[in-house]
């Protein structure tokens, strides 16, 4: 058996695979002087959006530059509240702020470690007043409007959108998904009686391109989808200085386009997205097999019936996590923790004034979650690995009495 180190991620076979392919695009953009926006940035927008079966694909520099145009293009507005969990990446709040609202948050699902749609009716109804026109509320913790929630497709499995998709038709929210985890995870909606893609469901969704993501750029990247036309063209517009045509300022906009040769990229790398998301998945059923008789101590990623994830994360849950984390670097296999403070109580959001114990399902989750390995080139045998060393510190835990 291989004692070499087994990545979090591998970034470099994928790309050595597709070196020839992917050299040809910098050629291009070099004989063409073809840097910014023209057909590789447009061809990738076409055939993303296709991917997401979405209408309008734009792309930006980032996913959380996504994030910001889809709220403020869907009329999010300075002074509003937005919705979403704690236990996310600091960009999906980033975004909330940047477009001038202020983020609000609310609990998650202990399996799924998604926005629990329960906790959103019950934040609606019990922790907001109903005195607006339309259905809005206005939160009593903020004092402003409720005007959009996110919910983030957390590690590449959807959220429950049904249930949340109809409290924002009651309470006249904006749904924007935070899908920057989730390219190609879908769900089934009971409502249509159909499978659905992430970036398909909401007003708007957010992706992100970062290299390490299951579709990711040699750079920075990333795109909103919507069906809505207008919300598209608000979007190319803030992504561009807010120009309608170059130099015709229609509104203060960003600098925050897609650049040609990650466009390129990308649309070399989608070709082969649904072939990798397949590969995680097969890694995740593998993974579950091995650790089907540990389920108490080592709590498996929880896939409801409703859900087709695509693995962005392995994520496992264990008591003495950060035991497990050094005993596995011991062993030259790398984990990860996403993420380790939420984001109620990371010091960045200290001004709001949440305390320990406000969002407690988040809370326990953050201080259990470990990421393990995974990738489509994960190999079996680097599988059994990672599994051997899991079982076998927790069995000296165990045999020691530290459990
Ligand atoms: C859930 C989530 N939201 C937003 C982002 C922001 O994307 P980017 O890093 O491309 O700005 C990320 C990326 O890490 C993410 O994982």
């Amino acid at each position: 058996m291989s004692t070499g180190e087994i990545p979090l991620l591998d970034l470099v076979t994928v790309h050595r695979e597709l070196r020839e392919e992917l050299r040809s695009v910098f050629e291009t953009a070099l004989d063409t002087a073809g840097f910014i926006g023209g057909p590789m940035v447009q061809g990738f927008e076409r055939d993303f959006a296709q991917f997401c079966e979405s209408q309008f694909c734009v792309g930006t520099a980032s996913g959380t530059d996504a994030l910001r145009f889809a709220l403020i293009a869907a009329g999010v507005q300075s002074g509003d509240t937005v919705v979403t969990v704690p236990n996310t990446f600091i960009a999906t709040a980033e975004a909330i702020s940047q477009a001038g609202a202020r983020p609000d948050f609310v609990d998650i699902d202990e399996r799924t470690y998604n926005i629990d749609p329960e906790k959103l009716r019950a934040y609606l109804e019990t922790e907001c007043t109903p005195s607006l026109p339309r259905g809005r509320v206005v939160s009593k913790r903020t004092g402003s409007p409720v005007t959009a929630v996110i919910p983030v497709h957390l590690y590449g499995q959807m959220a429950d959108m049904d249930p949340i998709l109809e409290l924002a038709t009651q309470y006249n929210l904006i749904v924007v998904e935070d899908a920057c985890q989730a390219h190609g995870a879908e769900y089934l909606s009971k409502k249509e009686n159909r499978w659905r893609k992430a970036g398909s469901m909401g007003r708007a969704a957010a992706f992100s391109f970062y290299p390490g993501k299951n579709l990711g750029a040699c750079g920075e990247a990333g795109a909103v989808t919507t069906d809505d036309e207008q919300l598209a063209r608000r979007c190319q517009m803030l992504r561009d200085h807010g120009q309608s045509r170059k130099y015709f300022h229609d509104i203060e906009g960003y600098n925050g386009r897609l650049d040609a040769i990650q466009a390129g990229v990308l649309r070399v790398k989608l070709r082969h997205l649904a072939k990798w998301n397949e590969h995680r998945r097969e890694r995740a059923r593998s993974y579950d097999g091995f650790f089907a008789d540990t389920e108490k101590t080592v709590i498996l990623p929880h896939v409801p019936s409703w859900s087709r994830p695509v693995y962005h994360l392995y994520v496992v849950r264990v008591a003495e996590r950060e035991r497990l984390q050094k005993d596995l670097s011991a062993a030259g296999i790398a984990t990860g923790i996403h993420y380790p403070t939420p984001l109620h109580l990371s010091k960045a959001y200290e001004a709001l004034g949440f305390r320990r114990g406000d969002f407690p399902v988040a809370e326990e989750a953050t201080s259990q979650v470990l990421s393990l390995p995974m990738f489509p080139d994960l190999s079996s045998e680097q599988q059994r690995r990672v599994v051997t060393e899991v079982l076998q510190s927790m069995a000296v835990r165990e045999s020691c009495g530290l459990r």
